[in-house]
């Protein structure tokens, strides 16, 4: 057995990661940290293929005698780091968390990684860190801009992107200077099944099923790449497995549409899917303030790991779009648990009322 400790596992994408690797490798066993923050939800983790083979630990990426411990207890091979604070509306709001989490849960995840195996072997196989991380890094694009790529100079807008690049950096330092043999993969927007609604797409989805306002920051014009997030976690994998320490590699969909295109895709297609009293769902686009510091184009140059490591997204804009609405149509239990919990209430008030104090 394999044993990876994930972290941010009852998260979006780690959730995610955990249903792929269980399913996808019979000699892995999970553990996963997760602190349960808002944008967990357990219900993520229900179904699991296999699950006596995850074992799922509450507890806070920043307790060093916590992350320690398990490295021993469980004789960890491989760590799998998704934990964060991942808004970017949210770090405008209150960076201070996203430095703690982002940065300082990084570096005690490696501390606890370089202490645990220097005593097993830094080389031997199974042993490798591997650090999820995102295109903002790079910062914004011009309309005419070349994609990002993995030698493009590091430019953060956002609270939340300067915490991710900080940790970018802490793991590089630690591959160059301790010889831990890491990994990081810098990657585009995510969507898909078990998303927070409250990153675009979960939103407008769940939004337009209700027929509420589907808000629409600044003019819509702003471009990001999105990658469905099965794609993602066999990108993480295949990096994982058979990426070369101590480089990084870029994911992306793709594909770049507007904000305002993507989220009228998403009216029609769900027109054609639950036709009802809201069509056409276009109707309920309203144009709302400016969120601050908005980056304006993001596009990811995938040549790296499409040419080393043979990893292409498998799902295009269109058929992951319709193949997420299905899942939220066909999961709206875990979509009204979500809804009910009153953080998501108190944030989706203090988000928009602060929106509307500035306009
Ligand atoms: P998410 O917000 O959905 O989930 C984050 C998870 O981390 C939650 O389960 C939360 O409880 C957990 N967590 C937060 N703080 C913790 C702490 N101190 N200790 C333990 N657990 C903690 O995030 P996501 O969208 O799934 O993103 C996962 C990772 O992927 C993040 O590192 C993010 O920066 C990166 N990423 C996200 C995207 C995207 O589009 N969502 C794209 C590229 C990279
Ligand atoms: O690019 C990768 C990043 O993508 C990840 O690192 C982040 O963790 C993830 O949150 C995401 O960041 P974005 O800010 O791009 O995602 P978000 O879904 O919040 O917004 C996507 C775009 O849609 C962005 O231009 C802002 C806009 N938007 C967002 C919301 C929530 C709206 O117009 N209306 C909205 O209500």
């Amino acid at each position: 057995m394999q044993n990876i400790l994930v972290t941010g596992g009852a998260g979006f994408i780690g959730s995610n990661f955990v249903h792929y690797l269980l399913d996808a490798e019979p000699d892995v066993k999970v553990i996963n940290l997760d602190a349960l923050t808002y944008a967990a939800s357990p219900e993520n983790l229900e179904n699991l293929p296999d699950p006596g083979r995850h074992v799922f630990v509450k507890g806070n990426i920043l307790d060093r005698d916590l992350v320690n411990g398990l490295m021993q207890e469980h004789s960890i091979g491989t760590v799998v780091h998704f934990a964060a604070e991942s808004h970017v509306d949210r770090s405008i709001l209150g960076p201070e968390l996203f430095l703690q989490t982002n940065i300082m849960g990084t570096f005690t995840l490696l501390e606890a990684a370089r202490a645990f195996w220097s005593g097993k072997g830094l080389e031997h196989p199974e042993v490798r860190f591997h650090h999820v991380s995102t295109d903002e890094v790079y910062g914004s694009l011009g309309p005419d801009d070349p994609a990002f790529s993995e030698t493009t100079p590091y430019s953060p807008n956002s609270p939340y992107a300067a915490s991710k690049a900080g940790s970018d950096h802490i793991v590089r330092s630690y591959a160059h200077t301790f010889n831990l043999p890491t990994t990081i993969t810098n990657c585009s927007n995510n969507y898909g099944p078990r998303q927070f609604p409250e990153k675009l797409i979960s939103l407008i989805i769940l939004n337009a099923l209700a027929g509420k306002d589907l808000p629409i920051y600044g003019d819509g014009r702003q471009v990001r790449d999105w990658l469905f997030v099965e794609d993602h976690c066999e990108a993480i994998w295949t990096v994982v497995k058979r990426g070369v320490p101590g480089e990084t590699y870029n994911v992306g969909g793709n594909n770049q549409p507007t904000n305002l295109s993507i989220v009228e895709s998403i009216c029609d297609l769900l027109d054609e899917l639950v036709p009802d009293q809201h069509t056409p769902r276009r109707n309920l686009i309203k144009f709302v303030t400016d969120r601050p510091g908005h980056d304006r184009r993001y596009a990811m140059n995938i040549g790296k790991i499409s040419r080393t490591l043979g990893w292409r997204p498998r799902h295009t804009l269109q058929n992951g779009l319709r193949e997420t609405i299905q899942w939220y149509l066909s999961n709206m239990d875990w979509a009204n648990a979500i809804r009910e919990r009153n953080e998501y209430q108190k944030w989706v008030s203090k988000n928009y009322s602060q929106r509307e104090k500035q306009a």
